[in-house]
């Protein structure tokens, strides 16, 4: 069942590549240049998008929000137990998507739940079939990753993220060519990652660090918090991910020589460059440095370490760094002896809120 893995966690981590075919199968039609999403055609919609979920599966949502507003969407994201506390503006004009890879997280059921009730129209973009996000939401889009054995979510984040890439051309504009390429070219290039990936290393150069931070700005934002959370959860150290450019705004004050701080840089634009000048700042303090980074900046200079991807788009950049971040979690986990796919006080599925 484990196919030879220690964990299933590592399986899943592995089973991207086809996971994400399997997302993404049908639903590009490249002669056509077009998308297709039979179960979203009912969905006549202009007005705002707002994403509600937790945990990974929000990071997720912020990563699909986002993706949206390049396409000038009014997209944004929520934390599904503080939607109804943040008195969120919600009407029939609303279109309120649910993340949830089990489809019966409580906190997001509610939020759904109170969308409907306002009258907005509700999608759920989740794993399990027939579950209850499916059964109440008018509208599903499933993401098909498989089953996920491990309580740590990984292959269902990335397909989460494809899904929404998906969701972005069926509800946003239309896709070029380029675009339609790039998505289907995200499988192979995970399988690349998994093949020359350098995570193991770094985790044994880092397993007795004081903390593990996590950088990034645009989609590389959402993979900092997840590296973080996937460091917390299953090797039980202090991990934080902050958007690249609060660093000075507090978290500096917690870096050190014993901290390493993970930063993903891609590309070599605006983005990138301001990034780098964050892990400036970083490297000045004597914190060793991970760029997670394809190559086309000059980031590496100022790292200690590098774990490379494939040069693509931002987009499908924070897929394939967001796999390097889920095997150097693995990594620590394992060399510290943790119970990977079973970590302390953790469920599978969130039933309660
Ligand atoms: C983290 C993790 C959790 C879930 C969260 C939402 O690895 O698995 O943070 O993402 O509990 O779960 P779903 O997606 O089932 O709603």
């Amino acid at each position: 069942e484990k196919s030879g893995y220690d964990h299933y966690m590592l399986k899943e981590i592995h089973e991207q590549p086809s996971s994400l075919r399997q997302c993404l199968r049908g639903r590009i039609d490249e002669l056509e240049g077009t998308v297709d999403l039979p179960e979203l055609e009912a969905i006549d919609h202009d007005g705002p998008i707002q994403f509600v979920a937790c945990g990974t599966s929000y990071h997720a949502a912020l990563f699909g929000a986002e993706r949206l507003r390049t396409s000038g969407v009014d997209a944004h994201a929520f934390l599904a137990s503080e939607y109804a506390s943040d008195r969120v503006p919600v009407d029939e004009d609303t279109l309120v998507v649910g993340v949830t890879q089990s489809g019966e997280t409580a906190d997001t059921l509610r939020a759904l739940r109170e969308a409907d009730r306002a009258g907005a129209t509700t999608l759920a973009v989740t794993n399990t079939v027939a579950s209850s996000a499916a059964r109440e939401c008018d509208h599903t889009l499933y993401i098909r990753a498989g089953p996920e054995i491990g309580v740590a979510a990984t292959k269902t984040f990335a397909s989460q993220q494809l899904a929404l890439a998906l969701l972005a051309f069926e509800l946003g504009d239309e896709p070029t060519r380029g675009e339609l390429e790039a998505l289907r070219d995200i499988p192979g290039q995970v399988q690349t990652v998994l093949e020359t990936t350098d995570a193991r290393a770094v985790a044994e150069t880092f397993v007795d660090a004081d903390a593990y931070f996590f950088v990034g700005r645009g989609y590389h934002y959402p993979v900092a918090l997840e590296g973080a959370l996937k460091m917390k959860e299953i090797t039980y150290r202090h991990a934080e991910g902050f958007a690249a450019g609060e660093l000075k705004h507090g978290p500096l004050a917690l870096v050190t020589e014993r901290t390493p701080v993970f930063a993903v840089v891609t590309g070599d634009g605006e983005t990138a460059r301001k990034t780098i000048g964050n892990v400036k700042e970083v490297e000045a303090r004597d914190a060793p440095v991970v760029a997670i980074t394809d190559g086309t900046s000059d980031v590496a200079r100022y790292a200690d370490h590098v774990l490379e991807i494939p040069a693509v788009d931002d987009l499908g950049a924070s897929v394939l760094a967001n796999v390097q971040l889920q095997l150097v979690a693995y990594w620590v986990a394992n060399l510290l002896g943790r119970s990977i796919d079973k970590p302390r006080n953790l469920a599978k599925s969130v039933t309660v809120e």
